[in-house]
């Protein structure tokens, strides 16, 4: 028991979403991951996985609009960014804006949350480089909005769905660290403001939410597909870990990845990516598979989701230091949805230690 992650203990019962490790499948609210990815936008996965959670109900029109009109609302926040808070990492100055907004178990509050980490990234990450912030428009899409409001100018069919698909791919995954511990703060009934503050500053973890820049960095590192064989064997040979490889649930592919694989499909085929980039990545991702079958033949060992969030970010022209940033706006929706379910229907949750420090002295 002691000095355990947890991984055996059930720790709550959800109608959210379940990751099947042994399968490699993923469902949200019955709907298996691969088909919900093909048809759905960030507005139906929200919709999707708040149903029942909230006091009224809601349809994607209906959040659509008030998404928006959320969007523009949290705008007025960003001018309270000042210079100490634009000189933290970007998912840290998002997270210290979001802090400045009301708490409390609403829609209204689950709405501004939804639109708020979309609405800060795009803005703090236009400051730090000295740009002025892009105003919000509420007719947008939430993902369309969020590209433009980084880039200052509408974003391309195939950049809208790809950005949708990787929202919707990452909106709920099981009970990870960053949902149990909004699940943890809901259970005290503190706020879903709250809630979401403390699922970031879990996400932002490197053994969590902060793996796919690595991905690139490791890209970069490897420089040519010639070398690629050659620098991952080395990289073993080191004891290093290949990034985007392997997963602590999934004993075969992650579903995510294949996902995200598609997604990029057809920003590939529009010439909107680099192509020098993805080609690389191919095969870098055929070597570290042989490699790992080869030197790990008893631990299957397959690409993960971070791998294709690097290469997807990457192409929608996000930084790599604001992957983990992206990944929070994407995940709120599941943050929310959990910390209302634990609010509605868990108690407090307050598991108990075993003391092994020293006793007082008798007298
Ligand atoms: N590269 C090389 N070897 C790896 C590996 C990787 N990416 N992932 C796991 N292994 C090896 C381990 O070293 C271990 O070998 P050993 O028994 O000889 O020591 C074996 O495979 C079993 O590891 P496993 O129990 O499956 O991994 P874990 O649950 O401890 O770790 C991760 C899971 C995700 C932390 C791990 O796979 C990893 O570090 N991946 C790289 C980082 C990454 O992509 N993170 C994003 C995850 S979504």
């Amino acid at each position: 028991m002691k000095n355990n992650g947890l991984e055996d203990v059930i720790a709550a019962e959800t109608r959210l979403s379940d990751v099947d490790g042994e399968a490699g499948r993923l469902v949200i609210r019955g709907v298996s991951l691969d088909l919900l990815v093909s048809h759905a936008t960030f507005e139906d996965v929200a919709v999707l996985l708040l149903d029942g959670m909230l006091e009224q109900p809601l349809s994607a029109t209906d959040l659509k609009t008030r998404l928006g009109e959320a969007r523009a609302e949290v705008f007025s926040h960003v001018v309270s960014a000042d210079e100490a808070l634009l000189n933290l990492p970007p998912v840290d100055a998002m997270r210290a804006l979001i802090a400045r907004l009301p708490d409390g178990e609403d829609l209204e509050t689950a709405l501004r949350l939804l639109a708020a980490p979309a609405v800060f990234l795009p803005a703090v990450l236009r400051l730090q480089k000295g740009e002025t912030p892009v105003a919000p428009k509420p007719s947008l899409s939430q993902s369309a909005d969020i590209l433009a409001m980084l880039s200052g100018s509408l974003p391309t069919r195939e950049q809208v769905a790809a950005l949708d698909a990787y929202l919707v791919t990452i909106s709920d995954h099981g009970l990870n660290a960053s949902t149990f511990a909004s699940r943890v703060v809901a259970s005290t009934k503190a706020g879903l403001t709250s809630s979401v503050l403390a699922a970031i500053s879990a996400l932002k973890g490197p053994l969590h939410g902060g793996a796919p820049g690595p991905v690139l960095d490791m890209l970069d590192a490897v420089g040519t597909q010639e070398n690629a064989k050659a620098w991952l064997a080395d990289a073993l040979d080191r004891g290093e870990r290949l990034m985007g490889f392997g997963h602590r649930i999934y004993r075969v592919r992650d579903p995510r990845a294949d996902a995200l694989k598609h997604a990029l499909e057809p920003l590939v085929a529009t010439g909107q990516v680099d192509l020098d980039r993805i080609r690389l990545a191919e095969a870098v991702e055929q070597a570290a598979l042989a490699i790992l079958r080869e030197r790990k033949p008893d631990r299957p060992l397959d690409v993960n989701v971070e791998f294709y969030t690097a290469l997807l970010l990457d192409a929608l022209k996000f930084p790599r230091e604001a992957f983990t940033g992206v990944f929070a706006i994407g995940r709120t929706v599941g943050w929310i949805a959990h910390a209302r379910e634990q609010a509605l229907e868990g108690r407090l949750i307050r598991p108990r230690s075993v003391y092994v420090g020293p006793l007082p002295q008798a007298a």
